[in-house]
């Protein structure tokens, strides 16, 4: 590999050297057909169509060294001065750590990517670069889990219901500094099944960012046919077809009286010494806007409709118990979340400095990016009178086959 003509700050190393036992075809994963191209030349196609050119390494199987070659040369046309294979181990920890030793000296920044998420789209390398940037810690992507998670034991006896709020089914790439992956890569003693847990385990601290569901890594059978569905899905929708329109959208508002009694819940978030919202729940005006933006694109109503104000369960519930069900709702109508934009109006809490937790907390929740932003209406009506906050809200979903998170293992 030679250096580029411009040294990059980010390499982007794409582990491709599995077998692929649980998908049993008779080559090696990433070179199984996705549609008519590799696994591996899919998984490549975002990445050579980063705005910043970045290093990327594959790391391939050694009895396919030459196919990793030719593919790799394929996806990046001028930027292959930038790109090289090396021949990966036995676990993937091993083929990373191979990745690891081919780095330009220039990198200061490590993305690590499985080729089996093929359809991992460019998104989510921006997102987890532009959080590596600017937290300076490890950054990896993971979407809320919708099941119900039990603890059982070897007798296959359950033992109990863990929180699923504090679950995230996480994927690649991750995103560290260069200089804490390779210390932590020299230090590790036994097999991870991520780099986060890696960096973790030498005493490392990372943060999540919203995932993508198309981000699923492709293990199964199962999984490969929900791929090609996908690709297919695209390749008919990019044709000018009105059956073809697969997203909706939808708005929703919300508005609460302001009860100083009460803590003060909003975007998800705890607000201590704000004073609260009147309502049945919390009053979170944000997240109920959410949830009837969502509601609304998918045609299943509104938020009122849904969780009755009688219901006992209900009586102080946060944000996690409308939009998990918003989102499950929309998922059992053949729907998945692909953005949704909330600005809440009013004059307090002051919004900006926790914008970001908002928007990281509710994107979590969906499973898609969600942006907050937030205004004053220059002391007019009741918000301008601080009598109490609105909130409005507009969703775009995706219909259909979207798949479900699919975590790393
Ligand atoms: N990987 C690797 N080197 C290994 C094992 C895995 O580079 N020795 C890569 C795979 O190619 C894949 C990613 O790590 O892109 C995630 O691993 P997984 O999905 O488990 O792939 P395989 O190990 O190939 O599949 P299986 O576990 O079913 O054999
Ligand atoms: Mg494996």
């Amino acid at each position: 590999m030679t250096a580029p003509r411009t040294a990059p700050r980010v390499a982007i190393i794409v582990v491709a050297a599995g077998s692929g036992t649980r998908l049993g075809e008779p080559v090696p994963k990433a070179f199984v057909d996705l549609d008519g191209r590799s696994i591996l030349s899919r998984s490549l196609d975002p990445i050579f169509g980063l705005a910043d050119p970045a290093q990327v390494v594959v790391v391939a199987p050694s009895s396919h060294l030459q196919q990793a070659r030719d593919i790799v040369e394929q996806s990046a046309g001028a930027a292959s001065d930038a790109c090289g294979v090396v021949v990966g181990g036995d676990s993937r920890q091993s083929s990373v750590a191979s990745g690891l030793a081919a780095l330009l000296p220039s990198i200061e920044i490590v993305l690590v990517h499985d080729a089996a998420r093929a359809l991992a789209p460019g998104s989510l390398f921006e997102r987890v670069v532009a959080e590596v940037e600017s937290a300076g810690r490890g950054v990896i992507p993971g979407l809320a889990v919708s099941d119900t998670i039990k603890r059982v034991d070897a007798s296959a006896t359950v033992l109990e219901t863990v929180d699923r709020a504090q679950l995230s089914a996480v994927q690649t790439p991750q995103a560290f500094p260069r200089t804490e992956l390779v210390a932590a890569y020299a230090a590790a003693d036994r097999e991870f099944t991520d780099d986060a847990a890696l960096i973790q385990h030498a005493g490392g601290s990372v943060a999540i960012v919203a995932g993508d569901p198309l981000a699923f890594k492709i293990t199964t059978p199962w999984d490969l046919r929900r791929a090609q569905q996908l690709l297919a899905e695209t390749s008919s929708a990019s044709r000018p077809s009105a059956s073809a329109l697969a997203v909706r959208t939808g708005v929703g508002v919300d508005a609460h009286a302001l009860d100083a009694d009460q803590p003060l819940w909003l975007a998800g978030l705890f607000w201590p010494g704000e004073a609260g919202l009147a309502g049945h729940s919390d009053g979170d005006a944000v997240a109920h806007a959410l949830c009837d933006a969502l509601l609304s694109a998918a045609g299943l109503g509104d938020i009122g409709g849904i969780f009755g104000v009688d219901d006992p369960r209900l009586d102080g519930a946060h944000a996690d118990v409308f939009v998990l069900e918003t989102v499950r709702l929309l998922a059992v109508a053949g729907f998945a979340p692909s953005n949704v934009s909330v600005q809440l109006v009013g004059n307090r809490p002051r919004f900006a400095p926790r914008k970001k937790e908002a928007e990281e907390f509710l994107s979590a929740l969906v499973g898609c990016p969600v942006s907050v932003s937030a205004t004053t209406t220059d002391s007019l009506g009741f918000t301008g009178r601080g009598e109490g906050v609105a909130a409005i809200a507009t969703a775009l979903i995706a219909s259909a086959t979207q798949p479900a998170a699919g975590a790393v293992t």
